[in-house]
């Protein structure tokens, strides 16, 4: 496994937080401190109506700015979605689909994952695609058919020539939002079967080439060591990346 062939990027989820006013303030102490911090990507993924604001503060800077979900038609009567072409429009590059929250809270199904992940893909943007297996599941022993599933499901009929835009986030559940953190051994494997997975069904190249992220309280503390295993190219990170200090240290960390 070469890491070197691979894209490192950090990205935050900023989830229900932050208003337009406190974006514009949050991105403009960001850019100075990740100034010149080539040695990674940097993406901030921020609630929609924080989106103008996220697209102005961060325009000249090494920041590109991403969306927290897609909905998967193009247009129509669906109150309170979001298309790609909207978010397009408006200067996003990223999205993140399938997020666990989404699952959880919202319904979301490997299906409709599925259909999100093309229709934004099909759209230009790049996914951030997020699996991840629930505690029960871990203690089960069933991480690995869960990752697998998840991320089948979520690729099925995408072309080989549309995974360049692809990035898959590996996010434990019980790790999310809770301080506790899997092990670097943990998110090495469960990293690790995500990118075997990716080559079963498109290849080696294929799943060598794919950036795949860590994210569950990832911070300024842990990011090193994590970001240090050969599978973790990266971190999907939600309550650090509201802190333009800690965010920025953790971009340090992949560097
Ligand atoms: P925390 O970093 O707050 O645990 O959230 C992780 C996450 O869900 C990122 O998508």
């Amino acid at each position: 496994m070469n890491k070197k062939k691979r894209r490192a990027v950090i990205a935050g989820n900023w989830k229900m937080n932050m208003t337009p006013e406190k974006t514009t303030a949050l991105i403009g102490e960001l850019r100075e401190l990740v100034k010149g911090k080539r040695g990674c990507d940097i993406v901030l993924c921020v609630p929609a109506i924080d989106i103008p604001a996220a697209v102005k503060a961060a325009k000249g800077s090494r920041i590109r700015i991403g969306a927290e979900n897609v909905h998967f038609e193009e247009k129509g009567a669906f109150t309170g979605e979001i298309s790609a072409e909207m978010l397009t429009s408006a200067g996003v590059e990223y999205v993140i689909v399938g997020h666990s929250e989404r699952r959880q809270y919202f319904g979301e199904t490997d299906a409709t994952v599925n259909k999100r992940v093309k229709a934004a893909l099909n759209a230009g943007l790049k996914v951030i695609l997020c699996v991840g297996e629930v505690l029960e599941q871990r203690d089960l022993g069933i991480t690995g058919e869960v990752l697998a599933m998840q991320t089948k499901i979520a690729l099925h009929g995408v072309p080989e020539e549309q995974l360049k835009n692809l990035i898959i986030a590996y996010e434990p559940v019980w790790a999310i939002g809770t301080g506790r953190v899997a092990t670097p051994e943990q998110a090495d494997e469960g990293n690790g079967v995500v990118r075997k997975t990716v080559e079963e069904l498109y290849g080696k190249k294929a799943a060598e080439a794919l950036t795949v992220q860590y994210g569950g309280s990832m911070n300024e503390k842990n990011a090193a060591e994590l970001l240090g295993k050969v599978n973790v190219d990266g971190g999907l990170i939600g309550g650090a990346s509201l802190v333009a200090s800690k965010f920025a240290a953790i971009v340090d960390a992949a560097q």
